[in-house]
């Protein structure tokens, strides 16, 4: 352990070395990835953190016409605070797997933040910008500084890996301190931006035809829960199961201000004309239950009828520059990749259905499967996996008219300090995740215990899936009708899971299965057990 940490700060040296000019101010790499330690206790093994220092929303992101996924991300690469905003950079093939690149954009001055946005593959060099290619990347973001928030572009032309400011910057300026998080989408004959008008709780829309122009079309305002502040909004076209018709979802980040504290996310299903949005009824609708997941976005450029992919922030800025991962020098992991479509659920209609996106990259060998977990407890130690992640999986059948009586329950802990995390389903009724029972971190907005109304399906079936990964899990309720998203800080790594059913009338079946996660980064490490990212470029 101890010649782990002294290579990598090293390598964190030699890359400081590299840029350092002002002695006082700590350097920022340019052209060279930031290496990072993934081996910390907090440090998951398939949710993307990362290489150093502090992290927020996802941004830029986009699918590659070669397969690849581009993740960009808020980041202050000299800090595990936020602040000092510039986009940082990683790709993967399977969302699961990422290789760290060379920070993307940085802010113009000391005084500036590139602030949240979005990218876009500008296929047919609308902009101009792309002399003879069809790969060009454009990337649309919010310029905070003291006086504004303005929307600007940077084009590039790599294919997203290095980027030039747009000359004739900025290309929105309202004269707004208050308006940010550029979201760009293609609609059949121009471009379409969602835009945050914050603190008037409106989401302002934008067409443009050369992502250099761009025209006031309309606003979606004041609809849903306010908190404080409207941010990252999303558009995006997404299949309604058993419909023909695809459905544009609206979806709009408050902070702070949510109903348990802090920042969560809302959406709106509706259509959309090219110009306005107009939500199919008033409801605000909320799909994860606890209080980890914000700036959620959507890869621009997945295939067109096709559930649409999304990654969000996994944290709450209630206390997420407080959290004990600063110990192992980084703040703030994303969400599982999700993948999201409508459905008509029992009694509420329109629902989002967000799952993970497919595991099988990561999934390891299995650790127990079993039929028949009826009026029973299926007890897994996972201290032997080496990533000290699981994935588990229940099926229910055989529900119908099953009441509250009966339940499912899951326990993670450690056996030697008797932490725990846990959860269940009262069936046709409730159910709940709590983190309480870990004792790594005591906040007192950092609330313990989440729940949601879950009713039963009329074929009497049930599911509920869950990723654990040392210090985040995440639980699809129901087929991903509902999801939580949960820290936890753990004082030693939970080792053993234990699912287990009570009270279940003889008409009810139960199939459990438990499998280990492999890491995505352990293939990636260098001998000195340190991951350096994408160094092709570098001058080293
Ligand atoms: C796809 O990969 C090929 C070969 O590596 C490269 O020439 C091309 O530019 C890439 N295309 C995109 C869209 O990145
Ligand atoms: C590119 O041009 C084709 C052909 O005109 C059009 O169908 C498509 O919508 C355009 N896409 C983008 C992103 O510009
Ligand atoms: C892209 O647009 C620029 C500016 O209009 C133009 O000079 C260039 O020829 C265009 N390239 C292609 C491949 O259309
Ligand atoms: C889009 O919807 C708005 C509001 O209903 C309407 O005013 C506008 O004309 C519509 N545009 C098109 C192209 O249908
Ligand atoms: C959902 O299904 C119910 C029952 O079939 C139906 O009444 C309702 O209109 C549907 N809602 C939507 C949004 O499709
Ligand atoms: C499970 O418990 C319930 C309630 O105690 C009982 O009715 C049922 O027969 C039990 N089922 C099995 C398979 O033991
Ligand atoms: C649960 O059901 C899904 C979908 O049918 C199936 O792929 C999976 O293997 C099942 N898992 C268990 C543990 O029965
Ligand atoms: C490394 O970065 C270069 C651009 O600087 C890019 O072309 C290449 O595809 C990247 N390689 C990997 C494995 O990400």
């Amino acid at each position: 352990m101890k010649s782990r940490v002294t290579a990598f700060c090293l390598v964190a040296a030699l890359v400081g070395g590299v840029m350092a000019q002002d002695p006082t101010v700590p350097a920022v790499p340019t052209g060279t990835p930031i290496p990072g330690d993934y081996n910390g206790p907090y440090r998951p093994q398939v949710h993307f953190t990362p290489p150093q220092h502090f992290m927020n929303d996802p941004n830029g992101m986009f699918l590659d016409a070669n397969g690849t996924y581009h993740l960009y991300y808020q980041y202050n690469p000299t800090a595990v605070v936020a602040g000092n905003q510039h986009w940082g950079h990683a790709t993967s093939r399977d969302l699961y797997h990422w290789i760290n690149q060379p920070i993307a954009l940085f802010p113009p001055t000391s005084d500036s933040g590139v602030f949240s946005g979005s990218a876009v593959v500008d296929v047919n060099n609308t902009s101009g910008f792309f002399p003879d290619q069809d790969n060009g990347v454009v990337a649309i973001y919010t310029l905070n500084t003291p006086t504004a928030q303005v929307q600007e572009i940077s084009y590039s032309l790599d294919g997203g890996y290095t980027f030039t400011a747009f000359a004739g910057n900025p290309v929105i300026d309202i004269g707004s301190t208050q308006f940010r998080d550029p979201k760009v989408i293609w609609y059949e004959d121009h471009w379409v931006m969602v835009v945050a008008l914050s603190q008037d709780f409106a989401v302002a829309i934008y067409t443009s035809p050369d992502l250099k122009t761009w025209s006031h079309a309309s606003d979606f305002s004041h609809r849903g829960l306010l908190g404080l502040q409207y941010e990252c909004p999303n558009l995006v076209k997404l299949p309604m199961e058993g419909s023909e018709d695809d459905i544009y979802v609206l979806t709009i980040s408050i902070n702070p201000g949510a109903p348990l504290g802090g920042s969560i996310t809302e959406y709106f299903p509706g259509s959309f004309n090219g110009t306005h949005f107009t939500a199919v009824d008033e409801a605000a609708r909320i799909a994860d239950f606890a209080k980890d997941n914000y700036a959620g976005q959507f890869f621009y450029g997945t295939p067109d009828g096709e559930d649409a992919v999304s990654i969000a922030w996994a944290s709450n800025w209630q206390y997420t520059q407080v959290v004990p991962t600063a110990q192992e020098g980084w703040r703030s992991a994303m969400s599982l990749p999700r993948r999201n479509r409508l459905a008509n659920i029992t009694r509420i209609g329109w629902d989002l259905i967000s799952l993970p996106y497919d595991l099988r990259p990561v999934l390891g060998q299995q650790l127990a499967s079993r039929t028949d977990v009826v009026n029973s407890t299926l007890e897994v130690d996972y201290s032997g996996v080496a990533s000290n992640a699981v994935y588990f999986e229940a099926n229910v059948t055989g529900l119908a008219g099953v009441g509250s009586a009966s339940t499912l329950n899951f326990i993670i802990r450690n056996p030697e300090t008797g932490e725990s995390v846990r959860g269940g389903y009262f069936f046709g009724d409730q159910f709940f995740v709590d983190r309480g029972g870990v004792r790594g971190f005591d906040n007192p907005f950092f609330t313990d215990k989440f729940s949601t109304s879950s009713l039963l399906r009329p074929d009497g079936t049930w599911t509920l899936s869950g990723v654990v990964d040392r210090s985040i899990l995440e639980v699809f309720v129901d087929r991903g009708t509902t999801s939580a998203t949960a820290l936890f800080f753990p004082t030693q790594p939970l080792t053993v899971l234990t699912l287990s059913t009570a009270q279940l009338p003889d008409s009810v079946s139960v199939s459990v299965a438990v499998y280990a996660l492999e890491s995505g980064w352990k293939g990636s490490e260098n001998g000195e057990g340190v991951v350096v990212g994408n160094v092709t470029t570098t001058a080293m």
